[in-house]
């Protein structure tokens, strides 16, 4: 098969699969591994089967992999895809290049480091650095690293023992804080998670008695990681208070916005974010509500050459970074060696919609996160579970008068609409309850794709609790 007609052919199965999110149509197949192992010809060949049959092997997973641009994929806090965003990404692996040098990726790189001073400048670091890295986990992971480099500035060269170092999270803080306590060397143990107030914030009082306490128990307090935009409730901790405690004590502030960073593009939700400019270092996912293609993560940090200190190991290859490009070269600033070109898409999807776009974006979410909240607390049977400060909708069944076990009741309704394929929300904890979350984070989610999501919710609560059999709304596709 030629170039032409090989390429004309995948662009024929995207634009197909992109059109399919607007028609009737399931989000998933569900399917038990063991069964789609056996279905599914994964066998690697000896010889091999040539361009033709690779547009098969497309096909076959085309059809079985999770639509999750569809609308009524709402289950993790991403979703929909933007379509800039996609071309961006085609192109840069068309283009394929490493991120560590200007000598490899030259407009890459200015696009790089045009995202990240626009991405500070609207944090409040105006003359801080970043990198965009593998994602919100690995950026909470370089913040602790950072506050690490801060306070024991000899440890990237001497190793240092992290027993008595001690980090504070919100209790409902993102489990990536603890890989990062893993990877840098202080433990699990040593992840401090402070108490949340009813809406699931992070009490400053909590966090200053948890410093003193350590203090008392002859720990050193070193780094303080707020979240805003808590992955079950959207929780934002009050940055300001938690900060000025931080910094009284001596701490470095790191604040995990990867889910609620978009905030800042609206006027209206900005708020929520005071006291981010303060802080000493933040993550900021563009892949979850701003709908870049995964991976698309920022981590900005306030004091530039600490981050260039804390990626000195690059001295060393001499066969890569060279003096005279000591300014240029991103991979100085980064944990990584080689770095996809993460900047292209984003630039481009910001290009087309600018600020402006954003900001619509985020407030026709918070608009639609309040209809679906107010739809819950009129539908008889539901609860919602948190106040809401974000998109995500915590809520469950709760009939009145109803006897049996309600996490019991609830996880069998989310476990039967994962089997239905129709629509996908999380289960998730708050404290003892089962509750379902559903996330606004796509942009073909309108009022219609959530009076459905109810409809089909309390059809299959009917189901549970009456027994009645199940029907599918839609015909598989
Ligand atoms: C609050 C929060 N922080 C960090 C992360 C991790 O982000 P990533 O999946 O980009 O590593 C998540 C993921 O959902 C999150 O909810």
């Amino acid at each position: 098969m030629d170039l032409e007609v090989f390429i004309g052919e995948v662009a024929d199965r995207i634009v197909a699969y992109l059109n399919a999110a607007d028609k009737p149509g399931r989000v998933a197949e569900p399917m038990p591994y063991s069964t789609l192992s056996k279905i599914t010809d994964l066998k690697i060949p000896l010889e091999g089967h040539g361009m033709d049959a690779v547009l098969d092997d497309m096909d076959t997973y085309l059809r079985s992999c999770v639509k999750t641009n569809r609308p009524e994929f709402m289950n993790p806090l991403w979703g929909g895809v933007s379509t800039v965003g996609l071309a961006g990404e085609i192109i840069a692996s068309l283009t394929n290049t490493s991120m560590y040098t200007y000598e490899l990726a030259p407009l890459a790189t200015l696009i790089e480091h045009t995202i990240l001073k626009r991405m500070g400048e609207i944090v409040g670091f105006e003359d801080g650095a970043g990198t965009l890295t593998t994602g919100g986990s690995n950026g909470n992971m370089l913040g602790m690293l950072c506050a690490r480099q801060a306070m024991n500035p000899s440890s990237t060269q001497s190793g240092f023992d992290g027993r008595t170092m001690v980090a504070y999270v919100s209790s409902e803080a993102h489990y990536s804080v603890l890989m990062s306590a893993n990877v840098i060397g202080i433990g699990h143990q040593n992840v401090v998670k402070v108490a949340c107030d009813e809406g699931g914030c992070m009490r400053p009082s909590a966090l200053q008695e948890e410093i003193e306490r350590t203090r008392r128990d002859g720990g050193v307090p070193f780094c303080v990681v707020s979240t805003a935009g808590s992955t079950v409730r959207g929780a934002f901790d009050p940055l300001k208070d938690i900060g000025d405690i931080a910094h009284a004590n001596g701490l470095w502030h790191h604040v995990d916005a990867a889910w609620g960073g978009s905030a800042m593009f609206s006027s209206k939700f900005r708020p929520l974010m005071d006291g981010v400019e303060f802080a000493d270092s933040v993550c900021w996912d563009a892949h979850k509500m701003m709908g870049l293609p995964l991976i698309c993560s920022a981590f900005l940090v306030k004091d530039s050459e600490l981050l260039g200190r804390l990626c000195a190991h690059g001295e060393v290859a001499h066969y890569l970074f060279h003096e005279e490009s000591k300014n240029v070269d991103s991979g100085r600033y980064s944990l990584q060696c080689g770095r996809r070109n993460d900047a292209l898409k984003l630039w481009l999807a910001w290009r087309e919609c600018g600020d402006a776009g954003w900001a619509k974006l985020v407030e026709r979410y918070m608009e639609l996160g309040d209809y679906l909240e107010s739809k819950v607390q009129e539908h008889e049977s539901l609860q919602m579970m948190s106040s809401r400060m974000w998109t995500n909708v915590c809520f469950r069944f709760s009939p009145k008068g109803y006897e049996g076990n309600l996490n019991e009741l609830n996880s069998e309704i989310r476990s039967r609409m994962m089997q239905n394929g129709n629509f996908m929300v999380s289960r998730s904890n708050i404290g003892e309850d089962v509750v379902i979350r559903s996330v606004i984070t796509n942009p073909k989610i309108t009022e219609q794709t959530l009076d459905n999501f109810l409809s089909e919710i309390t059809r299959i609560y009917e189901e549970v609790v009456r027994g009645m059999p199940s029907e599918h709304p839609y015909p598989s596709s």
